[in-house]
């Protein structure tokens, strides 16, 4: 697309633009001058140097011009100088459709995803910037990803956790155990099958994401389930729209207990940003508390409840694989909701290791090496 400037006007308290192509696009005055690039407003690192309290409270745009292909104003009272690129003006405007472009794009999936799983070889992976950030790509998309040959040493979950982003440690330690213990204080930590769920909703704030590194699986069963929490919110939202906007409202208290801790909070089953996408699902049976709503919406928010658990369970939504030792899965914890069927620990052993890191070190990474790589799209600059 053109990214030629033809003219700037004064229209009120917002310039407007227009492009040789002719669009033209709306900025605030108080948002360009809150943005404004010149040394005076930004150390060289990017960080702002003022306050919003040090703006002139008379603040008005003096004069706009476009000058060597960049956006030029003049500022009353004070007579400050702004100048913006012509990509930095499209990188960040405010119209829906650009909004709407710039924000993470989830790919939904669903049972068939098994023939194009993302899947990188860990070795690979550390040798290679680019099948790293190939692999973080597909990641961010679908919400988790696998990797393959990582040896089967125990402790080798946390070295990945830390390659990714930051081991988060809890009252579980900085990594737990995946197998069937007796009296165990998780039913994790035994051979029952799990419904999807995400971990933690009793965390604040929740584990963003869950590594799971198996260690040894040949007990029959003990398969790997996983659903895209995100697509399933979708197809409530379009079955349900009733039942999905009570279920992003109310919130529900989790809670987990044993000797040593009691750890509550609250979260609505589906969170959503201000622009209406889903962001969180907190989905876990055995660690749901009781409901605490008006009488009135109990009913109602039951049967939106038992409605999503419905759509997680069809079949279609479904991605069941076998972990097998060496392979270790990277899961968004909100989102790819997991799960697995029952097995026999008579007939073989099966031993997962996980942790959890934080979903901002692996987006940072993920970030820092498309830059490496020249691949970043940002423009702050
Ligand atoms: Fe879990
Ligand atoms: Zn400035």
């Amino acid at each position: 697309m053109s990214i030629e400037l033809l003219s700037a006007s004064i229209v009120g308290d917002v310039v407007q633009i227009a492009w040789q192509d002719g669009r033209t696009m709306v900025f605030p005055a108080i948002w360009l001058r809150d943005n404004c690039r010149c040394p005076a407003c930004r150390h060289a690192n990017g960080q702002r140097l003022f306050e919003i309290t040090d703006l002139p409270r008379d603040l008005a745009v003096k004069q706009a011009a476009i000058q060597d292909g960049h956006l030029q104003l003049v500022w009353a009272p004070d007579d400050h100088i702004s100048a913006f690129t012509a990509s930095w003006l499209v990188a960040h405007e405010l119209g829906s459709d650009s909004r709407a472009t710039r924000r993470e794009q989830p790919v939904f999936w669903d049972r068939s995803l098994i023939d194009r799983l993302p899947v990188a070889d860990w070795s690979a992976l550390r040798a290679d910037t680019a099948v790293e950030v190939g692999w973080l790509d597909q990641y961010a998309a679908y919400g988790f990803g696998l990797l393959r040959n990582v040896p089967t040493e125990p402790g080798m979950v946390e070295v990945v956790g830390n390659h990714l982003g930051f081991v988060r440690v809890t009252n579980y330690g900085s990594l737990f155990d995946v197998i069937s213990v007796p009296k165990p204080n998780n039913l994790a930590f035994t051979a029952v099958g799990l419904g999807v769920h995400s971990d933690n909703p009793y965390r604040e704030p929740t584990p963003g994401v869950q590594l799971l590194h198996c260690l040894e699986s040949d007990a029959p069963g003990g398969d790997t389930l996983l659903v895209d929490g995100f697509h399933a919110a979708e197809i409530l939202r379009r079955e349900d729209p009733a039942g999905f906007k009570l279920l992003t409202q109310l919130p529900l208290n989790f809670r987990f207990r044993d000797a040593k801790a009691d750890l509550q909070a609250e979260a609505p089953l589906i969170k959503l940003d201000f622009d209406g996408a889903v962001k969180e699902i907190h989905f876990n049976n055995r660690s749901a508390d009781t409901l605490n709503a008006p009488v009135d919406l109990v009913a109602p928010w039951y049967a939106a409840y038992r409605k999503f658990a419905d759509i997680l369970k069809r079949p279609e939504m479904e991605l069941i694989f076998k972990l097998g030792a060496g392979d270790l899965v990277v899961m968004m914890n909100e989102r790819a909701l997991h799960g697995r069927t029952a097995f026999d620990p008579s007939l073989g052993r099966r031993h997962l290791q996980g942790c959890y890191i934080d979903k901002d070190g692996i987006e940072s990474r993920h970030r820092v090496l498309r830059r490496q790589l020249g691949l970043s799209k940002d423009l702050a600059a």
